[in-house]
């Protein structure tokens, strides 16, 4: 059996995040998706906020589970194979490049880019909650249960 993982901030998930792991999902045999709890990075919604989200979104199709500290000392708890990012720019990619040469410098961890479909490329949870907060449509930005979380946060 194999494992991936996808960790994230997922503060919020969006469509972007929710076609890459609906696409991890197909082709492998467990997936993890896992949120980060970062203290130090105000989020605008909570670590278990976000996982019940995903829950949500994906239903038993995924596990959901929060973490802190390294991303490799996660992946060895939950013992996945592979760690899974999206990628959406070239920006995206010098970032998580040089991520995954850390992570597999620590243990060997291996990580697998999958790129976004073009008409998520422009997403990002950050510009969605900024959408969000100035009142703009969340129409093919985020799922529904999304929209109606920012709605409840924001208002
Ligand atoms: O959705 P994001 O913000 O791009 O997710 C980034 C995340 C959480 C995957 C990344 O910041 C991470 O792995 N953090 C854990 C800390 C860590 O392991 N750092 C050292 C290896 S680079």
């Amino acid at each position: 059996m194999t494992t991936a993982i996808c960790p994230g901030s997922f503060d919020p998930p969006t469509n972007g995040h929710v076609d890459v792991i609906n696409r991890v999902i197909a082709r492998f045999d467990r997936v993890v998706v896992s949120v980060i709890d970062n203290p130090a990075k105000k989020a605008l919604f909570t670590a278990d906020e976000r996982r019940a989200m995903l829950r949500e979104i994906h239903g038993d199709s995924i596990e959901v589970t929060t973490f802190t500290g390294l991303l490799v000392d996660h992946v060895e708890a939950v013992g996945a194979d592979v760690v899974v990012k999206g990628l959406r720019t070239i920006d995206d990619y010098e970032y998580e490049n040089q991520m995954a040469q850390m992570n597999r410098h620590l243990t060997g961890m291996e990580t697998l880019f999958m790129p976004t479909k073009p008409e998520f490329s422009f997403i990002s949870s950050s510009l969605v909650k900024e959408v969000a907060r100035l009142g703009g449509s969340m129409s093919g930005l985020v799922p529904d249960v999304v929209e109606k979380a920012l709605k409840e946060k924001l208002t």
